[in-house]
């Protein structure tokens, strides 16, 4: 099992430390795990001079899988836009053609205060959004900004999506929810945009080869509207790319704790990336404050997608439980009154509950 490890900024080397100490301990109990290490976002610009390096690249390429930090900081914020961190993230997404985006949403039930939603609403959400992260209105042509036939400015994108394109993240798609409650909700806006009345008449033949999958459709504006009324509802989502960019953020949050969401990005052969949610929290970075769980829990599911190892994604998921019952918390995650561990603090907590 070959893993590129790539660190990025701000706190990103800290909380990858965090998760390679888990993957050292998985290898030391006989997984067959090798890892290098990378620059990658203003680490790599100041390494080379470039947010993706080639070199970094071709390790990505190389490797079975790919643990991130995250990238970005202030100290970027005047490059050109080709040279900024969050460019070298946006590359090799696309170059490893990560097109399936899985963004768990779930809540532990020792984090319940940390939600601005009430417990009852929230306690044991467990949602999956499955969300096309290569095609849409991101990727579409035409797009720009242009003076129209009117002689006025205007700007414009493109919608679009291809049968195949469709097919590749519904079968992702139906394949995570025939392992979960069998129940997958497609999200589209099928009543205005002829994009997406072709994505749900593509879903409804997809879901001919999964009958065992209850397949259910929603339109985009209620679903945000769902998701903070009745969100335990939901268990696998799959939408487009713009559509999942907003309700993947609005489903996480109902958790309340952004140290904790970790994150898949995967190519056909199931090849990933894998990386918390949140960003480089220069706020907080170089302090040993910042909290690994959401890393942590992003190698859990490295183990589950790309190496198929449940048993070993489950050993990791539990220890994560079981530091949070025994009353670990990191700042982030804190209630008032509670003792704080640091990042390496969380750590060894983990570790010893593994
Ligand atoms: P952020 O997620 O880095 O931080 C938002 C807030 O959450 C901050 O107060 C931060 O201290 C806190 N936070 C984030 N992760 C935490 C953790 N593990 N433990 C404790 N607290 C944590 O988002 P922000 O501030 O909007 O962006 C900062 C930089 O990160 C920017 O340069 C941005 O472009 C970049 N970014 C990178 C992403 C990535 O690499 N995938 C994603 C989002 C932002
Ligand atoms: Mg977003």
């Amino acid at each position: 099992m070959k893993i590129a490890v790539l660190p990025g900024d701000g706190i990103g080397p800290e909380i990858v430390a965090q998760a390679v100490r888990v993957l050292e301990r998985l290898r030391a109990d006989g997984l067959a795990i090798e890892m290098e290490h990378a620059p990658i976002g203003g680490a790599g610009y100041d390494a080379s001079g470039d947010p993706l390096p080639d070199a970094t690249l071709a390790l990505a390429q190389a490797a079975d899988a790919v643990l991130l930090g995250a990238v970005g900081g202030p100290q970027y914020d005047t490059l050109d836009r080709p040279l900024r961190p969050e460019r070298g993230l946006l590359r090799i997404r696309k170059a490893l053609n990560l097109f399936a985006n899985l963004r768990p949403a779930l809540l532990y039930p020792e984090l319940a205060g940390a939600s601005t939603l009430k417990p009852e609403v929230v306690s044991g959400l467990d949602i999956m959004i499955v969300r096309e992260l290569t095609g849409d209105i991101y990727f579409g042509q035409p797009r720009g900004i242009h003076v129209n036939e009117q002689g006025e400015r205007e700007g414009f994108n493109t919608m679009r999506y291809s049968e195949s394109e469709i097919r590749r993240i519904g079968h992702v798609a139906f394949q995570i929810a025939q392992k979960r409650n069998k129940k997958l909700c497609s999200v589209d806006k099928a009543n205005v945009l002829e994009c997406t009345e072709f994505w749900k008449e593509i879903m409804i033949d997809v879901a001919k080869a999964y009958p065992d999958v209850e397949l259910s459709h929603m339109y985009v504006d209620n679903a945000a509207m769902q998701l903070v009324r009745a969100p335990k509802q939901f268990d696998v989502i799959v939408t487009g790319n713009i559509f999942g960019d907003i309700l993947s953020d609005e489903a996480s949050m109902l958790t309340g704790s952004i140290g904790m969401l970790p994150s898949a990005s995967l190519d056909q052969a199931n090849k990933g990336l894998y990386e918390p949610c949140h960003g480089s929290a220069p706020d907080i970075a170089g302090r040993n404050i910042a909290n690994p769980l959401a890393t942590i829990l992003s190698v859990a599911m490295m183990l589950r997608y790309t190496f198929g190892l449940e048993d070993a994604a489950l050993r990791v998921e539990h220890a994560v439980k079981r530091v949070l019952a025994q009353g670990y918390r990191t700042a982030d995650i804190a209630e008032a009154g509670m003792e704080k561990v640091s990042t390496s603090g969380m750590g060894d907590a983990v570790l010893a509950a593994m």
